[in-house]
């Protein structure tokens, strides 16, 4: 099979690692890809938003199916694009039509599927300009602390917890004021939940589904998840409190009715959801639908499928996922990201990274995020630069070994957290 790989991130780089092992690949591509793709398919450079040209050159290669890494294309409406296209509509598209992915585009979409469907998640409440005194008698009915979420898009920043309801009042005004230009033009407002996190997996074809490995990201830069929020600064999986018992929860309360709803819409949806879950007292509760697969988390959660993703992609694609086996590696992976000094905020970039060779004699795997090749060497080129993965017996044994091969890959002002898994 011919593939295409839209995106360039960490998570491109891990799913390329796992879908190029395939022995039904004939040719993998990413798009624009980085140069840890690079090495295992081949780069195209078109933007993973630019359908015209995604368009010429599938129909040029013979591209059989397109995997969609990010959420943006899936916004944006790719699947529609091709599906409604007569010379391009029996190309696969692995992700949800342009509806299906208001599951992540609009907040406001995803709390109302899941009022509709019973599926538990925080009390909220949507607000615009115009009802703005609506939307502070709701943050008054609410204990401390604030959760606001903007409606739209705002690649991962636009949800602000404030501690006091002055504070919230006054951010709420912002953001229906511009804060995120249109994104925030309506804020949905939520009661705060207290619990632990988890992400959780789900492979679709429509009708049937399959849960992938539950893992934990870290997003926060600081160690015991304090300072700003980043792209994820490390995963692991698995998760233990998402035992059996939880894993039932979800199944019952959260994936079916989520699943079963979509189709009851007639919302076409043959691709990944991702459930960011939180688990309060004993019960699942959802924070949010994402449509595509988490990062940092596909990096470690590659490293458990020992199935032929293909085979599964097909099945998903065909509407036969049911007629897959999806198995997975009982170790644990886990996942360091070795980022840029300064990032999330001001950080430089076109630093050599070294310690390539060194890295290679070990049994971890590198999965590049933000890198780039400058006069033939490898260099910085992002905030989140490599992803160090390792599998071990345990989560101890499998971050040992990441540490390990982060302290032998060296570049100015690399950073990393030293205590992912810190609260498993
Ligand atoms: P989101 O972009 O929706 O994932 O939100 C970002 C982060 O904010 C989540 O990963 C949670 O840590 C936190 N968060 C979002 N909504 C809530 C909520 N209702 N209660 C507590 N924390 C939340
Ligand atoms: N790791 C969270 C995300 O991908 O949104």
């Amino acid at each position: 099979m011919k593939l295409l790989l839209l995106g360039s991130g960490g998570r491109e780089h891990a799913l390329a690692w796992k879908i190029v092992q395939s022995p039904k690949i004939e040719e993998l591509y990413i798009a624009p890809g980085n140069s840890g793709t690079a090495n295992v398919g081949k780069n195209v450079d078109i933007k993973a938003t630019d359908f015209e040209a995604i368009k010429t050159f599938v129909l040029e290669k013979g591209i059989e199916m397109i995997v969609v890494g990010p959420e943006d294309p899936l916004v944006k409406g790719i699947y529609d694009f091709f599906a409604h296209d007569i010379t391009t509509r029996d190309i696969a598209i692995i992700g949800p039509s342009m509806q299906g992915a208001q599951l992540e585009g609009s907040k406001e979409f995803a709390k109302e599927f899941m009022q509709r469907h019973n599926i538990p998640t925080a009390h909220h409440k949507s607000v615009t300009a115009e009802t703005l005194q609506e939307g502070i008698a709701f943050l008054e009915s609410l204990e401390a602390p604030y959760v606001l979420k903007a409606d739209g898009l705002c690649a991962g920043k636009g949800v602000l917890i404030l501690p006091t309801l002055e504070d919230a009042k006054f951010e709420l005004n912002a953001m229906l004021t511009g804060m995120f230009g249109e994104a925030s033009a309506t804020v949905v407002i939520e009661e705060f939940l207290n619990g632990i996190e988890c992400s959780v997996f789900v492979l679709t074809d429509g009708e049937h589904y399959k849960i992938l490995p539950v893992a934990k990201d870290y997003k926060r830069i600081g160690e015991g998840d304090t300072g700003l929020n980043t792209g994820g600064m490390g995963s692991i999986t698995p998760v233990p409190f998402a035992d059996e018992e939880f894993m039932e929860k979800v199944r019952t309360r959260i994936i079916e009715p989520t699943i079963n709803g979509l189709r009851e819409e007639e919302i076409v949806y043959k691709g990944f959801i991702f459930l960011g879950l939180i688990k309060v007292g004993d019960n699942p509760m959802v924070i949010e639908y994402n449509v595509r697969m988490g990062d940092p988390e596909t990096e470690s959660v590659m490293l458990r499928v020992q199935s032929d993703l293909v085979e599964i992609l097909e099945g998903m694609n065909a509407g036969t996922l049911d007629t897959k086996e999806l198995e997975i590696d009982p170790r644990t992976a886990a996942c360091v990201m070795m980022v840029s000094g300064g990032y999330p905020e001001k950080y430089q970039k076109g630093f050599p990274i070294t310690g390539f060779n060194l890295a290679e004699h070990t049994d971890s795997i590198l999965f590049h995020a933000g890198t780039t090749v400058k006069e033939g060497r490898v260099v910085t080129d992002g905030g989140r630069v490599i992803a160090v993965c390792s599998y071990g017996e345990n989560k101890e044994e499998a971050l040992a070994k990441s540490y390990k091969v982060a302290e032998m890959i060296s570049f100015d002002n690399k950073y990393f957290r030293r205590d992912i898994g810190f609260d498993l």
